[in-house]
């Protein structure tokens, strides 16, 4: 797998059939009863999530064979170190899938890997191309480096709200521990916010940031599956998407924002 970095568009165009194939099999199990492959205090996994999963990587490997897959449900495991890779999250926003509410989305992003590195991760991948697609509202988010941010093919960008009339939503990730850090945020944040919400799809959240729905998204301990994806289209709609890697198993720290809101939060997180 020692490919060349492929065109941002043509991933993108493979990404956004791969996202709306497993979308497809995400809406026609909506009303079905799910089967739960494992769930611990805070998490469900199903078996519908490792089908997702390997029918996107089907999808992507016919149209871009030889790029590894670094996902939530399996990773290749050259995805650490090949010039590029797929970052999914089958199903992000799992609970809600799982219990019947219609707010999940497919999260796919082309990273590769940049020396020197400039904006990227702290493994030296960068988001070159990404798509979160919503199957329950058919809404497709999108970007490649460089381009605008659209939405269902309509460019986005974010609100210009500050933080006293902003809708911050945040994250939840159900690591342990993160019970206390979480109820310390809605103490400190809803008096300086408009509303609070806590939706359940960090890439879901990071696509309505972009398209000025939020006005911010902040959790601690993410994911970058979670987050890969919808980092880039915030970027690519005048947004900031502020990063840092928490503890040794990769989860992150993330503050996702207007830029403006992001400002004025970051005294207070
Ligand atoms: C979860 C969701 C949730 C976020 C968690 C993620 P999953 O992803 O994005 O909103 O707070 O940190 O793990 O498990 O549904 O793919």
């Amino acid at each position: 797998m020692t490919q060349s970095p492929p065109a941002a568009q043509t991933v993108l165009d493979a990404a956004i059939l791969a996202a709306r194939a497993a979308g497809r099999l995400m809406s026609g199990h909506r009303h079905r009863t799910k089967r739960v492959n494992d769930a611990t205090r805070h998490d469900i996994k199903l078996e519908l999530d490792v089908r997702c999963q390997r029918l996107i990587t089907r999808v992507l490997t016919a149209s871009h064979p030889g790029i590894p897959v670094l996902g939530e449900e399996a990773s290749h495991e050259e995805a650490t170190r090949a010039p590029s890779r797929w970052v999914v999250d089958p199903i992000d926003g799992t609970v809600n899938f799982a219990h019947g509410i219609p707010h999940a989305a497919v999260s796919i992003a082309l990273q590769v890997r940049e020396t020197p590195r400039t904006a990227g991760y702290a493994d030296g991948y960068a988001t070159v191309a990404g798509v979160v697609f919503d199957p329950f509202c058919e809404e497709l988010f999108t970007a490649v480096r460089g381009g605008p941010a659209r939405l269902n093919g309509r460019r986005i960008r974010v609100s210009e709200r500050p933080l006293s009339e902003a809708v911050l939503s945040l994250g939840f990730s159900g690591r342990p521990g993160s019970v206390p850090s979480m109820v310390r945020d809605v103490r400190r944040l809803s008096p300086r916010v408009r509303k609070l919400r806590i939706m359940g799809s960090a890439a879901l959240a990071l696509a309505y940031v972009a398209a000025g729905r939020f006005d911010a998204y902040v959790e601690r301990g993410i994911r970058l599956w979670d987050i890969a994806a919808g980092g880039l289209i915030i970027e690519s709609a005048g947004g900031r998407f502020e990063r840092k890697e928490i503890g040794s198993d990769g989860r992150i720290a993330l503050t996702a924002s207007n830029g403006r809101a992001g400002r004025a939060l970051r005294r207070w997180l």
